[in-house]
């Protein structure tokens, strides 16, 4: 019998994908990928009928879920319209879509540059804070992730840029911003000393260089670290101070992902330009947005603004994104994802008394993490930081068992996400908090 008859119809699809494309971030050989026919609400199911519940969003940017036909309508409808027009001309909904993202966000932001996905909304950020201010230095922090291409690459503080060190971008500078549970001196002599040693580096670096802070709104798949209270206050402040850009990344934490339209609204700043893409559309097409102040957009009212895309405000994606925002509100989407988190905060402290391997829990709204360690005292992790392959061989027994029980989730080092949709139900949390706490009973069996 020919190879081609004995493979299921999943089995030819995955080699049909594993032959002819690369994949992101892994070795091309030896992965594993669920091949997905069908998705709706928290669900993915793949062809050999097996669901899966998906306890990240895709990659937390599927946050209104999957297959919403609202979502199609409304793309259809643009299409027949008109698919494509130059990002110089004009369309009905490019104009609704900026002022409702207009109303969203807080202050002075009420004007929208449209980009294609999270990294282009970043490097223009880039470009615009230091073209704004004339200087060029921009400061981001360690443990942070802002996109793969060169410039939003070198800003992020995650080891995935390291393959990568020797084709930095010029004129970035890292700060450090340790986390809570692996800082011994309390959460005020952390904000102390974490606003004391950015402010040293900004003498240092000379304030007159420094065109921008960058920070995410919320920390997302570095691990979900919280800010220290009152610290993005204190970086508010002292940007003010030294007439410093602050630039709030929202990619992951934007759109309801917390429980608030944005991360930093938690913190009561407003930053001075909002990077946005993934919950914007949720994934159902690829979109960005970089929005900006009244104040800075001002000065290319008579100076020629030297950004530019050639799907910038791109029709059909933003007949995409405004069906989204409604979407959000219609369906109460962001009070709801406080109301679960909440539920998942009260769950996971059960959790903790059944699994000696949970050490840590972080989450705000529906951007959370579990932490593994093998030794609650000591906080040994699992896995450690950039885990090498054979560091992983608890977590991967973890992951593994989490597929088998039928959920997609991210996994990284010693962390386990959950970040369901933000219309996931009680029942639905149950559902994959059972699954998570069975796998994580491997992890129970190393502890020491
Ligand atoms: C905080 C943050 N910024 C930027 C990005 C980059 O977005 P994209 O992959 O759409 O370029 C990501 C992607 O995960 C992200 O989490």
């Amino acid at each position: 019998m020919s190879d081609t008859l004995s493979k299921t119809e999943t089995e030819e699809i995955i080699q049909e994908n594993l032959d002819y494309t690369l994949f992101s971030w892994s070795k091309q050989k030896g992965s594993n990928p669920i091949a997905v026919k069908h998705a709706e609400g928290v669900y993915l199911y793949d062809y050999d009928g097996k669901r899966y519940i998906d306890f990240s969003s895709g990659l937390m940017n599927v946050n209104i879920g999957h297959g919403d036909q609202r979502i199609t309508d409304a793309v259809v409808k643009q299409m027949q319209q008109v698919s494509y027009v130059t990002p110089s001309s004009v369309t009905k909904v490019r104009g609704e879509l900026g002022k409702k993202l207009a109303e969203i966000c807080p202050g002075d932001l009420n004007k929208a540059f449209f980009t294609l996905c999270g990294a282009t909304s970043i490097e223009n950020a880039i470009k615009l804070a230091r073209l704004y201010t004339g200087k060029h230095k921009i400061l981001t922090r360690y443990q942070s992730y802002h996109g793969s291409s060169n410039g939003a690459m070198t800003a992020s503080g995650d080891p995935r840029k390291l393959a990568v060190d020797a084709q930095q971008a010029p004129n970035f500078v890292h700060f450090d911003l340790p986390y809570l549970y692996r800082w011994e001196y309390g959460e005020e002599a952390l904000l102390k000393e974490s606003v004391a040693a950015l402010e040293r580096i900004i003498a240092y670096e000379g304030p007159g260089n420094i065109a921008a802070i960058l920070l995410e709104g919320q920390s997302g798949s570095s691990g979900c670290f919280l800010y220290p209270k009152g610290y993005l206050k204190a970086v508010r402040n002292i940007c003010d101070k030294h007439g410093i850009l602050l630039i709030m990344d929202e990619v992951m934490s934007g759109f309801g992902r917390t429980g608030k339209w944005f991360g930093f609204e938690h913190h009561c700043i407003v930053p001075d330009m909002i990077a946005m893409a993934k919950g914007l559309t949720c994934g159902y097409l690829p979109f960005g947005c970089l929005m900006v102040s009244d104040r800075i957009a001002a000065k290319y009212e008579d100076a020629v603004l030297p950004l530019g895309l050639t799907y910038s405000a791109h029709p059909v994606c933003c007949a995409a994104a405004l069906e989204t925002l409604h979407i959000y509100e219609e369906d109460n989407l962001i009070d709801n994802a406080a109301t679960m988190g909440k539920y998942i905060d009260e769950q996971v402290e059960l959790l903790k008394e059944k699994h000696p391997s949970i050490g840590d829990w972080r989450n705000e709204g529906l951007l959370g993490c579990i932490e593994l360690v093998k030794n609650r005292a000591t906080k040994e992790p699992m896995a450690p930081f950039n885990a090498k392959p054979d560091e992983m061989l608890v977590m991967n027994k973890v992951a593994a068992k989490i597929k088998e029980l039928g959920m997609y989730t991210f996994v990284r080092w010693g962390y386990v996400f959950i970040a369901p949709p933000l219309c996931i139900t009680k029942e639905q949390v149950d559902e994959g908090l059972a699954i998570i706490s069975e796998a994580i009973s491997i992890a129970d069996d190393y502890v020491n």
